[in-house]
């Protein structure tokens, strides 16, 4: 068992240490190789995301990223390294559950999953600008191929997890072509799962409903920017950005990821809250090791510790414990 270890920047390099700490107590055969990714990488080579990199990863099959600081303006030569990782691994799914963790922050009743699709939408980066950079222009693609195959993800994980829907979540009333494109294949792969009920929301509406009843969702089924949106604010209710999840899929590689990036407002503090990345790991152990007794010891600690009141600092905002104690105390869970 290889796992390809990219911390990333910012609280990444704090984060990802520690839950694989955690991996190598319960998998100590596995077997674990560095690799580099992200701004600061950039600052130092000029490549945000080295071949070398991509590389490893396909090698390994199974990464555990931490996160990238990207900058919100241009910047000649960089591109966000997790997005081009997702396209090069062909990680065409985005798994990102929000369930109910024992912390006062969390909503009960809250268990839903964003199934994200993860290739396209105006995620390819393809953006243009006029001479004068007064107007921006970026392409939204959608195809029926992605469409089908993560509504097939989305439906699959239905089955396989025993729940009842999926709620197609798009913006076609305003955007026909693309998210109705979606939106039309979704409901014709809902076809061959009659046991599964299928219905929509477009997504400002879903945003509502989000916030004011997320209990009511199931399997959330959308498009790359919806979900990525919506899987933040889903977040909120799973207790908080710091205990956010995400598995990126393909059909033979797994990259799992937190929801949260590089956090630079609390970085080199050591008081970050690891729970994010361990649980991302433990979707990697369930979903592409296949060793879901492993994932459930996993997520078993997790819930005995924060049960307890074992937190760092975000879930209370007060004084809480540092990374590295909150990963020893997992550590001491698992035995
Ligand atoms: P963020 O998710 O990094 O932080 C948002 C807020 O949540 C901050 O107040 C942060 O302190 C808090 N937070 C996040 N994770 C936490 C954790 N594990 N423990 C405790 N508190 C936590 O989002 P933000 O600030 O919008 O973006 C910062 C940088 O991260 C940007 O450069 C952005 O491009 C990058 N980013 C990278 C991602 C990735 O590589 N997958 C995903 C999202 C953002
Ligand atoms: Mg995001």
């Amino acid at each position: 068992m290889k796992l390809c270890v990219i911390e990333g920047d910012g609280i990444g390099q704090e984060v990802v240490p520690a839950a694989v700490r955690v991996l190598r107590q319960v998998l100590p055969q596995l077997e674990i190789v560095p690799a580099a990714a992200g701004w600061d990488k950039f600052q130092e080579t000029g490549d945000a995301l080295p071949a070398e990199t991509v590389t490893i990863a396909k090698e390994a099959g199974a990464v555990l990223f931490g996160a990238c600081s990207s900058p919100s303006y241009p910047v000649p030569g960089y591109s966000s390294p997790i997005v081009k990782l997702r396209r090069s691994m062909e990680t065409y799914a985005n798994l990102r559950p929000t369930r109910f963790l024992p912390v006062p922050t969390a909503r009960e009743g809250v268990d839903l999953i964003v199934v994200r699709e993860n290739t396209e939408d105006l995620y390819i980066g393809d953006e243009t600008t006029d001479d004068a950079g007064d107007t921006g222009i970026a392409t939204k693609r959608i195809t029926r191929r992605a469409t089908e195959r993560i509504t097939h993800t989305a439906f699959r994980l239905a089955m396989t997890q025993d729940r009842r829907r999926v709620t197609i979540v798009h913006k076609g009333n305003v955007l026909p072509q693309t998210d109705g494109l979606f939106r039309r294949v979704a409901y014709e792969v809902s076809k061959d799962y009659p046991d599964i009920e299928t219905d929509e929301l477009l997504v400002d509406t879903a945003a509502y409903w989000m916030v004011k009843e997320p209990a009511r969702f199931d399997i959330v089924l959308t498009p790359n920017l919806y979900g990525d949106i919506l899987s933040d604010m889903a977040a909120a209710w799973g207790g908080g950005l710091g205990l956010a999840p995400a598995l990126n899929l393909g059909d033979v590689v797994a990259v799992a990821e937190p929801v949260h990036g590089s956090a630079p407002d609390i970085a080199g503090q050591g008081i970050a809250n690891p729970t994010a990345v361990i649980l991302s790991a433990a979707m990697l152990v369930r979903h592409y090791w296949k060793l879901p007794v492993i994932a459930d010891k996993i997520d078993a600690a997790v819930n005995a510790a924060l049960s307890r009141g074992d937190y760092t600092a975000d879930i209370l905002g007060v004084d809480g414990m540092s990374t590295e104690d909150f990963a020893d105390i997992i550590c001491a869970e698992l035995g």
